[in-house]
This record gives C-alpha cells, structure tokens and sequence, in this order.
C-alpha cells in the first residue's frame, strides 16, 4: 500500500460546534473528502455528544462523505436511521452489538459501507468471524468518549494483527485507528498497518490552523515505513 492511500479522516469531536460548517470547510479547503462523526449516547461511553440531526446538517450542507462512529449500547436499533440521515460508513462497537454479523450486512443493505469497532481492551478475535463482512475495521488507540487522550501504544499489535489477517484472506477492508493520533504517533499507526487515521484534536484543538494540521499529519503518513505483514 502507498502512503498516498492513507486517508486521514478528521472527527469533528474537537471541532467548534458554533462554527462547524466554517470548520468542515476549512477540512474541505485541505483536500478532506470525509470526516468522522462521533456519536455517544452516555451509557456505551461515560459521554454524550452528537446524534441524527447533526448528521441530517452535515449530509445537507457539509459537501464531505460522513463516517458515523456509534459509540452506543445495541447500535443495531440505529444503523437504518443514521444511514437515512446521510450515513456514508457506519461503525458499530463488537462490544455493543449482541448481533454483529446481522448488523454488519443491515448496514450494507442499506447501501452505506459497514465498520466494526473494538475497544483497546478488546481482543482482535472479536472481529475474526466478521472480516469479510466488514469495510473498516476501527482499533480504538484510546479508551472512547471523549478527544484529546493518549495514545496507548499497546494497540498498535492489534492494529497490526487486523491488517495482517486482512492482508492474508485477500480481503479489503480499511484499518482505522481513532483515539491520539497526531504528530510522532501517525507514523507509528502506518508503520503497523493502519490505513485511514481518524484525528480530532490534532486537527481541531492542535493550536494550528487546520490545513497546517493536515498537512504536517500528510507529512508524517509519507515519511512511515511502509507496512509489511512480516514487518514488526
Ligand atoms: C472517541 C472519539 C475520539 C475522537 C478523536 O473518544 O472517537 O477518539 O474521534 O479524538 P482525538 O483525535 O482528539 O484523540
């Protein structure tokens, strides 16, 4: 895999609600074709944040493809209604979803691509059985509900593990990491196999413009080592 396929998909949890069209365009204006929604419903996560009408907003006037990430309890009773909003990925949590599989295929009847979701204390066996079932497979490299963690490089075997599994069944689903990835901890994500990067501070709350944020994110995704499934 080129570097240039390394899709850096910014999450709008960082973002400035009060401006947040001002702010998807400003991600436009750096090339970005999609962003991450966050969705939080205070019992899966110790948060809430987001939920359909945000979504509707964004799918009306925000001219970005919409990863919907449900960080809730029984996501199944909401995949119909997100993709109804505007829902390009919808990513639903193993840890949430007695009927993963059936989900997963709801979510692609419905015709928006379908992620699986895993926690850092989830081990990668979770997803095994549903892999071709799956167009992202999401590592959290955080503990989810809230922007601005660190980074538990811990995951980053797992995230290797995915890609590796992905790789050896000939399979072609995305491997996203979401959760402190930002300058010296991108490169660490590619270099173990991550395909798309989900950052929300780093772009949003960095303390520089957005497009200065993406930009140096880009220069970090070029200068990784590319992934191997015999590298380390
Ligand atoms: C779960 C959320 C966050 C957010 C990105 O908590 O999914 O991980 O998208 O947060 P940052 O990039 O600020 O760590």
């Amino acid at each position: 895999m080129s570097h240039e396929s390394v899709e850096i998909v910014p999450s709008i949890l960082s973002a400035d609600f009060g401006r947040l069209a001002a702010e998807v365009e400003a991600v436009r204006a750096a090339g970005i074709h999609k962003i991450q929604v966050d969705v939080m419903d205070g019992r899966f996560v110790p948060n809430i944040s987001v939920g359909l009408p945000v979504v509707e907003a964004l799918a009306r006037d925000g001219g970005v493809a919409l990863d919907v990430h449900l960080m809730i309890e029984e996501p199944g009773r909401w995949v119909d209604a997100f993709v109804g909003a505007g829902a390009t990925v919808v990513t639903v949590h193993a840890e949430a979803e007695r009927h993963l599989q059936r989900t997963l295929g709801r979510v692609r009847e419905l015709g928006a691509l379908a992620g699986a979701a895993l926690n850092p204390g989830s081990p990668a066996c979770m997803l095994e059985e549903v892999l071709a079932d799956v167009d992202v497979v999401l590592v959290m490299t955080v503990n989810p509900g809230f922007g601005g963690q660190r980074f538990l490089p811990s995951t980053l075997a797992k995230v290797h593990r995915l890609r590796t599994w992905v790789h050896e069944r000939g399979l072609t689903a995305a491997i996203q990491v979401d959760g402190g990835i930002g300058p010296g901890t991108a490169r660490l994500a590619v270099e173990a196999g991550a395909t798309q990067l989900v950052a929300g501070s780093a772009v949003f709350a960095g303390g520089v413009a957005v497009g200065d944020a993406i930009a140096a994110l880009r220069a970090e995704v070029a200068a990784a080592r590319p992934w191997s499934a015999t590298g380390g």
